[in-house]
């Protein structure tokens, strides 16, 4: 149930407006103004992830739409100014007021979804500290990781004790199970935690951008570097950066990233002087990485350089007595983030929470009670409300997830085509349902494909 990212386009030429409108809508929330009052009012009560801004509007330009983003703001959205203007002054000037990147026109719709793909990501690297910060609370141990059962106590144990080391973490787990959230506790918890905590998500970022965005690049590296870049290791420093998904990244990348490791330098592309970081990296996957390596797929001494504090979290499954404890603390807070009241949960209801497999982990526990309080409308929940079962309604004609004989990959291939059946074979929707990126989504697919299977679409 989590929101598609909003973007407002600010753009006088309706023609102009309405295609880029209909081209991003379905993937991206887009709402859509022809002038920059407009848009700095509607961004005033309705913050957005990302503008899309024409620089030259009608009434104050997008140069001075840039300036009061910024001064009247809490927090700046991720900018693409939009321009038929080649002068190199004018996008160094767009880029100085802090906007993310700069789209010459005509460009293609391919070329600007890359960028928004770009930016997005980049948002969110830069948002996450402060958007767990505040779901979380700000002074939470654990970065508020509820649990107490015997495997999450001893992952908190082990938390503790490797914080404060520069020791690389490798986080292992099924999707859903708080890797992220244990990679933040573990940043929050160390002599780091004033410095700066950077996400990547490896399977986010497309691979030609992958390079650049984690090294840097100077200006005129390649064509449309028209500034220099820090990357992400450089804007790490003194902090701790999270390799989310390392398994996303290509061969090249895995021998670029080893020499990161073990030199604990970079190299900005098309610099030629090397840049000593002094980071903390922790890289997550839900793979079992040593049958990647097996496989010929992910690098052996990458692998021995990521493993050196290899730390797993186990599925929820097997800490269901966790789960009372999260329930209550889901449920309150999707009541308040919905306006709801606190709704009763009555005991067969949590007989059932507790009894059910949940293969999307947390993730799946936590939009499950989310979608309960919405349908709940404030009365108590129910065994039925809770709606467990609602995609066995849509048969796929798959597995029955109660069969006893069930392998977690027969479960994950059900969870997807119920999925993909229930977006009527959206996959960036699918996707996001399952917590899963869409590229993993893809490869999911690719192989259900060979097997001879027929994906819903
Ligand atoms: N122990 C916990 N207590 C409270 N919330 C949790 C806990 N573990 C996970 N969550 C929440 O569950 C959701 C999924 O967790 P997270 O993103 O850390 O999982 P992940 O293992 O990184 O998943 P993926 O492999 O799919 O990326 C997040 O919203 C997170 O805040
Ligand atoms: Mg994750």
């Amino acid at each position: 149930m989590k929101q598609s990212r909003k973007i407002l386009i600010v753009e006088d030429e309706h023609g102009t407006r309405e295609l880029l409108k209909t081209q991003l809508e379905g993937e991206y929330s887009v709402r859509s103004v022809s002038n920059g009052e407009e848009a700095l009012s509607y961004l005033k009560d309705s913050p957005c992830d990302t503008v899309l801004l024409d620089l030259n509007l009608p009434g104050i330009s997008g140069l001075e739409v840039l300036d009061r983003l910024a001064a009247e703001t809490e927090s700046m959205p991720t900018v693409i100014v939009v321009s038929a203007d080649t002068n190199i002054n004018t996008a160094v000037q767009a880029l100085q007021r802090g906007a993310y990147d700069y789209l010459v026109k005509p460009f293609s719709i391919d070329e600007l979804r890359t960028t928004l793909t770009h930016a997005t990501q980049h948002r969110y690297v830069v948002g996450t500290a402060t958007r767990q910060r505040s779901r979380s609370g700000t002074s939470q141990k654990f970065a508020g990781m509820i649990g107490n059962s015997a495997s999450i106590r001893r992952l908190k144990q082990d938390i503790e004790k490797i914080a404060n080391t520069r020791g690389t973490v490798l986080l292992t787990g099924e999707s859903g199970t708080g890797k992220e959230l244990a990679a933040r506790a573990i940043h929050e918890l160390s002599n780091r935690a004033k410095g700066p905590y950077i996400r990547i998500n490896c399977a986010a970022i497309p691979e030609s951008l992958l390079e650049a965005e984690l090294f840097g690049h100077e200006k005129g590296a390649f064509t449309n570097a028209i500034a220099r870049r820090e990357g992400m290791f450089e804007l790490a420093h003194g902090g701790t950066i999270l390799l989310d998904e390392i398994t996303e990244i290509d061969p090249s990348m895995q021998a670029k990233l080893l020499r990161v490791l073990q030199e604990r330098e970079i190299m900005r592309l098309g610099g030629k002087k090397t840049i000593s970081v002094d980071v903390r990296i922790i890289a997550t996957t839900n793979l079992d990485l040593k049958a990647e390596v097996r496989e010929g797929r992910f690098k052996e001494d990458l692998y021995y350089r990521l493993n050196v504090i290899p730390l797993h979290i186990a599925p929820l499954r097997e800490r269901a007595e966790d789960i009372p404890e999260l329930v209550e603390h889901f449920v309150r807070r999707a009541a308040r983030e919905n306006d709801r009241p606190v709704p009763e949960i009555s005991p067969e209801a949590m007989q059932r929470l507790c009894a059910h497999p949940w293969p999307g982990n947390i993730r799946e526990l936590e939009n499950s009670l989310e979608r309960s309080v919405i349908l709940a409308e404030g009365g108590a929940i129910d065994a039925d409300d809770l709606r467990l079962d609602v995609d066995e309604g849509v048969s796929t004609g798959g597995a029955d997830m109660n069969d006893a004989s069930l392998t977690i990959r027969d479960m994950e291939k059900e969870l997807i085509l119920r999925r993909l059946n229930l977006t009527g074979g959206n996959r960036t929707r699918a996707a996001e349902m399952l917590g899963i990126s869409v590229r993993t989504l893809r490869n999911k697919i690719n192989q259900y494909r060979h097997e001879g299977i027929t994906i819903p679409s």
